[in-house]
């Protein structure tokens, strides 16, 4: 079907050739395989984009080196950042997922096999270490990951066609699990190639179903389903092909779907399914892999797009959820080639790509969004922050329940705190008064420049 798909796309392409040619009243060639002027076209296209590209910041910047390269990794499908900054990679290890992975009524065709043996969750910390690793003997096809504000992690598993939960202290064995093994359907208790789960900050989820179904399900957390939406056929905002990731943005009260094959980012309400907003564009394509959500400067959504044709280059783009237009790209120097996720802390300071094919991570940061993040965090804290230098203990236990109660829907701030309560009392008080004297270093350093009181810098 895909390919289908991409010669398509392709025959839509060279008919418009075909129209820039004859608007441009030259003739076709009588001989050849393409029609006069095709070359010509394409130099067109290419300077189109070139220019384009020219035209966006190139942010956040790629981190050479990273992760270190002695950690090895199957075909990377999945990424998440937990409560304490480091990244989930989940990959899967010596299995692939072929054109011999299903048959054609999608049905795993390794039923027999055993589950991959080594460990496909890796844990990597902010210099690309490997700090922790686990689930094995569990997974066939691993798809998509995340982790919520408990530290729950929530995988799916395209082969299994299930849903699994975890809780921070018992990783051999799942919480809760949805959908029944190896048996795909499009019911209230069967998905089918599920790809992504995203869990809001009061515990109910939403599941991308998937590959052959075209719904969006959302659960309350005993795995109840309160709503669903989304359609195989049509011209509404509601037809989905290929949901393929998922992203929450809380302070919208929006859910976004990366609609793979129409090329589109479609966010919805989240209480109760209606459309909001869609985003595309001509430089991102028609297919986008992933999308992740940042609260900052008004809301950014980062996307990551795939191949497509030989012309529109694969790479990292960010758009302005508030106008939707493009401002930024990102991608690492050698190029994207099959990226196959994205993720961004809350503050947009870190970006991280899951590559299907090379086997790889790229980590890319934002100097200047962690510099204004590090300053918003102790201007909007800095009565509370003082204290903690003075009594650490006490006002640790504090920073550590407020972070507890709050939740995503706080933003940086919620992170921040869900972070220092974690740490636990000293290492979070020293984290904590580091912090807060950088930043306060930074604001004076600022003010020596402006000669006066800083402004906000977040808007
Ligand atoms: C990451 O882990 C390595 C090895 O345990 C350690 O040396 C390094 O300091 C850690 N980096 C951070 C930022 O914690
Ligand atoms: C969802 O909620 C909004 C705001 O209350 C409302 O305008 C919209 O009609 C609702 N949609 C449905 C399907 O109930
Ligand atoms: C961020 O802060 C660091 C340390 O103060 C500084 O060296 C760097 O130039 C800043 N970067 C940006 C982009 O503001
Ligand atoms: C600042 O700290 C106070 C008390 O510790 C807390 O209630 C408030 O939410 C914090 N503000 C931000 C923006 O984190």
């Amino acid at each position: 079907m895909y390919f289908f798909m991409f010669s398509i796309s392709n025959f839509v392409f060279v008919v418009l050739l075909c129209a820039i040619n004859c608007i441009c009243g030259r003739m076709f060639a009588d001989e050849g395989l393409y029609p006069a002027g095709y070359y010509d076209s394409q130099q067109v296209q290419y300077d189109r984009i070139k220019n384009a590209l020219t035209k966006l910041e190139h942010a956040p910047q790629w981190v050479n080196d990273w992760p270190n390269p002695s950690i090895k990794m199957g075909q990377v499908s999945g990424l998440a950042i937990d409560n304490m900054g480091r990244l989930l990679v989940f990959h899967r290890a010596r299995n692939v997922w072929d054109e011999n992975t299903f048959n054609d009524r999608e049905v795993y065709q390794g039923i027999g096999d055993d589950p991959i043996p080594d460990p496909t969750i890796l844990v990597l910390n902010d210099t690309g270490e490997l700090v922790d690793m686990w689930g094995q003997n569990l997974f066939f096809i691993p798809h998509g990951i995340t982790v919520d504000n408990e530290g729950n992690v929530w995988v799916t598993d395209v082969a299994m066609h299930q849903v699994f939960k975890f809780t921070p202290d018992q990783r051999q064995k799942p919480a809760l699990v949805l959908g029944e093994k190896f048996v795909p359907g499009n019911t209230d208790t069967r998905f089918c190639k599920p790809s992504a789960v995203a869990v809001l900050s009061n515990g109910d989820f939403f599941v991308a179903d998937g590959y052959c179904n075209h719904r969006v399900i959302k659960f309350s957390p005993d795995g109840t389903i309160l709503l669903q939406w989304g359609t195989a056929h049509g011209t509404s905002p509601y037809v989905f092909n290929v949901v393929h990731a998922l992203t929450l943005a809380e302070d919208r009260g929006l859910v976004c779907v990366a609609d793979r094959e129409h090329g589109r980012v479609a966010c919805y309400r989240h209480d109760n399914g209606t459309f909001h907003s869609s985003f595309s564009n001509w430089l991102i394509g028609g297919r986008v892999f992933s999308v992740a959500y940042a609260p900052v400067h008004g809301g950014r959504l980062y996307i990551v797009n795939g191949p497509e044709s030989q012309i529109l280059p694969v790479r990292g783009y960010v758009i302005d959820f508030t106008s939707g237009r493009l401002i930024q790209t990102f991608a690492p120097d050698g190029g994207l080639k099959n990226p196959h996720d994205v993720v961004t802390s809350p503050d947009g300071s870190k970006v991280y790509v899951a590559e299907i094919n090379p086997f790889t991570v790229h980590k890319f940061v934002d100097e200047g969004l962690r510099n204004e993040s590090l300053l918003d965090k102790v201007e909007k804290n800095e009565t509370a922050t003082s204290a903690t230098h003075v009594k650490p203990t006490a006002t640790v236990e504090v920073v550590g329940r407020a972070g507890g109660a709050e939740g995503a829907g706080a933003g940086a701030g919620g992170a921040w705190q869900r972070w220092s309560g974690a740490l636990g009392g000293a290492a979070g008080a020293a984290a904590a008064a580091l912090l807060a004297a950088a930043a306060l270093a930074l604001r004076s350093a600022r003010n020596n420049g402006k000669g006066r009181e800083a402004e906000p810098l977040v808007h």
